[in-house]
């Protein structure tokens, strides 16, 4: 595994191989792992696979976790290397952004809504540093998990406006046995918050076998389970569409079900998809 911190560096790496690009931001888990398995079988045989670790701080609204986001880089650089990619892309956030930085990329339509309107400006940041990191690597592909179904949208639709020649691969959440769906800010959580996190999972699977059709009916559904773990204060609960992230009506094969929640400082998000 080669360790690659410079953007020099990484834009002078001799290529000749498709290469599958996993962007992290560190505080590697069980989930990152899955997306580097995932990402192997994309490479191919004489793929290759870099994974970037950067604590992006554009993607931060003001005030919020960007100071104690975890960062255990030994251990993350202990996990590639047992994972077997070929390289780790660790810049710096002095590497990554000039003071006088003036350009940035801005999503206008999926950015508008659910984690946008809670955390404003947190998509911009994760646009312009995905952009960066597709060029820096000279992508070929990119894996993202399905967990932060925003997120993949919006990455979608930024190479398909941009013409980003990147395949983009979205892998489904990966959860702990409880049915959590794992993110690093897992780790935030005190026994007794983790303990009742496990009922978000239970209200989207409640939301999805309840067959509710229509989206009130749904949302209630789930909003009722939710409300047995006395820990929870829910930001958004919402049928969207797959396709617009805007509100429907009835739950359809393009329905997705998707909730912020915070337990205590923590806010966690998951989502699940309706036939
Ligand atoms: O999902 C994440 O970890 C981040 O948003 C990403 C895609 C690495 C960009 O900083």
């Amino acid at each position: 595994m080669r360790i690659i911190t410079t953007i020099p560096e990484a834009q002078s790496l001799p290529r000749s191989n498709r290469l599958v690009v996993v962007p992290t931001m560190g505080a590697l888990h069980k989930a990152h792992a899955e997306l580097i398995r995932v990402a192997r079988k994309h490479a191919g045989r004489d793929g290759e696979v870099a994974v970037s670790i950067f604590v992006n701080p554009l993607q931060f609204e003001p005030g919020s976790d960007y100071e104690r986001y975890p960062r255990s880089e030994k251990a993350d650089e202990e996990f590639c290397r047992k994972a077997g990619i070929d390289f780790l892309f660790r810049p710096s956030a002095a590497e990554m952004y000039a003071d006088d930085r003036s350009v940035f990329v801005d999503e206008s339509f999926l950015s508008n809504v659910l984690e946008g309107k809670s955390r404003p400006g947190h998509f911009r940041g994760v646009c312009t540093v995905v952009a960066k990191l597709f060029n820096i690597l000279a992508a070929d592909a990119a894996v993202f998990g399905e967990k932060d179904f925003q997120q993949l949208a919006i990455v979608r639709r930024m190479v398909r406006d941009l013409n980003f020649k990147v395949e983009i691969i979205g892998v489904p959440t990966v959860r702990e046995e409880d049915g959590l769906a794992c993110s690093s800010r897992n780790q935030y959580l005190n026994l007794e918050e983790r303990k009742e996190a496990a009922v978000l999972y239970k209200a989207l699977r409640a939301a999805v076998n309840g067959g509710k059709k229509s989206a009130a009916d749904v949302v209630a559904v789930a909003r009722k389970v939710i409300a047995e773990a006395p820990l929870a204060r829910i930001d958004y609960v919402e049928l969207v569409s797959a396709e617009t992230l805007r509100p429907i009506q009835m739950a359809g094969p393009n329905s997705v079900l998707v909730l912020a929640v915070f337990f205590g400082k923590t806010r966690l998000i998951d989502n699940i998809c309706l036939r």
